[in-house]
């Protein structure tokens, strides 16, 4: 049942009722009028005119409060639509998190520590950056009592099976992937080993363990060419421009084929340019923040005619951990006669998790120098191989289906993430 079926159905039957009242009133008026005006009666008419104005006054109080009905009864609805079927420590459930020790799934285990879930944190440990930071991320959680370490890593066909065997996860959420546009003009083969080998193991790790919901970070970049803004999950996303972007588009059609399947509930996670505390080392908040601090210049790309859609780490993980407690189901009115991109007929979804704010790139580094008290000097370079000028996130799916929706300011995060960093590497 969709949002407006269930106005209809809920509020909607009393907004009708009293708008039947209003009508028969306000006929009831228009026939005195007629009839006084007809007779010559001015004084009455005048009367009948005072009484028109005190009804409208009283219809404007009752609209208000059929509208304020109508809201609280949609509200209700919707919250009713997308239950939060929230773990706690009284049902805990033993959760797979892929890349514990990177920037999202350290931050991810956490929270699910806290919630009383039993965590088994997979991760390589490679040195596409600093390992001391990875490393620094699971000191934070590793000595948790429901937190275990895995290190492995997930292009490891025999291990994973194993490991899929003897854990019996209830869910997954692989995060763990080789993440950058630009390296994957360099290094592909990373992309195929961990995004694609690496994410065939996962599923097959899930099917055969009959786990009950696959979370998988997708992202952004699978928007590629288009240009139609804001993205949305319902538009064609065949054109990618970079190998990360196509095996992340790979993830999501290789997920369909197993919830299609094998009834495998697969939820996919369109992730939008995220920032924050213990962030990557390769990431543009990071990259400014330390030459801005060494006093070396920054590289703005594209001329700085860029629009990202930050968003703040923790929004990121609040989305995830709601998606991951809402197993996908399929979308009853899917057909394949119009094809509907964004959801199926199988348990397979994809959602946008992005603030739904864009900001200019001068502006996020107009927030750090404010942030560091500094100001940066700046080369000014074109457009780079692979990349996009603008992301811009649609998330109706979202907070229609998962009742949510990103919302910490830039100004607010990138202050959070240059306290972070100068503690963390005392400067
Ligand atoms: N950070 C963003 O802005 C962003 C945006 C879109 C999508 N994503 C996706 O979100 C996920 C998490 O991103 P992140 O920013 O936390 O990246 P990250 O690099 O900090 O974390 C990934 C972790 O996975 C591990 N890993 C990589 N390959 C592995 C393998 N083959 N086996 C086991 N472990 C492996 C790494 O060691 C790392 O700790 C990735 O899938 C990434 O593609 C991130």
């Amino acid at each position: 049942m969709n949002i407006a079926e269930g106005a209809a159905r809920s509020g909607g039957r009393e907004f009708l009722q009293y708008l039947f009242i209003a009508r028969g009133s306000l006929s009831e008026l228009e026939t005195q009028i007629l009839i006084s005006k007809s007779l010559g009666y001015i004084d009455e008419v005048e009367s009948v005119m005072s009484h028109i104005n005190e009804l409208f006054a009283k219809l404007g109080g009752l609209i208000h409060s059929i509208q304020q009905k109508v809201v609280k009864k949609m509200t209700l609805h919707i919250s009713h639509l997308t239950p939060h079927e929230e773990s706690s420590a009284a049902s805990p459930q033993k959760i797979l998190v892929t890349g514990a020790a990177g920037f999202i799934g350290s931050h991810l285990c956490i929270r699910l520590l806290e919630r009383g879930d039993e965590v088994v944190g997979l991760d390589n440990l490679n040195d596409y950056y600093e390992v001391s930071l990875k490393k620094a991320r699971l000191a934070r959680f590793s000595d948790h009592e429901n937190f275990s370490l895995v290190k492995m890593d997930l292009s490891d066909r025999e291990g994973m099976e194993a490991l899929f065997a003897e854990e019996k996860f209830d869910k997954v959420v692989n995060l763990a992937a080789q993440a950058g546009v630009r390296y994957s003009i360099e290094n592909p083969q990373a992309y195929i080993d961990s995004n694609i080998v690496g994410f065939t193991n996962i599923i097959e790790g899930c099917r055969h363990t009959s786990v009950k919901h696959l979370v998988y970070a997708s992202s952004s970049s699978v928007y590629g060419a288009n240009e139609t803004m804001p993205f949305s999950v319902h538009d064609n996303v065949d054109h990618p421009l970079s190998l990360y972007a196509a095996s992340k588009k790979a993830n999501e059609l290789m997920a369909h084929t197993y919830s299609n399947l094998f009834d495998l509930p697969t939820t996919g996670l369109r992730f939008f340019t995220v920032y924050g505390p213990w962030g990557r080392p390769d990431m543009a908040l990071f990259l400014f923040t330390k030459a801005i601090l060494e006093g070396k210049a920054i590289n703005v790309f594209n001329h700085g005619k860029m629009r990202r859609d930050f968003t703040y780490v923790d929004d990121i993980v609040e989305g995830v951990i709601r998606v991951l407690d809402k197993t996908a189901t399929a979308n009853p009115e899917w057909t394949g006669k119009a094809p509907d991109p964004g959801t199926s007929k199988a348990p397979w979804r994809v959602y946008n998790i992005g603030n739904s704010s864009p900001v200019e790139l001068m502006d996020y580094v107009g927030a750090i120098e404010k942030a560091l008290g500094m100001e940066a000097k700046k080369n000014f370079m074109p457009l780079q191989d692979g990349d996009v000028p603008a992301t811009y996130a649609n998330v109706d799916d979202l907070v229609r289906e998962v009742g949510y929706k990103p919302d910490t300011p830039v100004e607010e995060g990138v202050a959070k993430f240059v306290a972070w960093y100068r503690e963390y590497y005392s400067v």
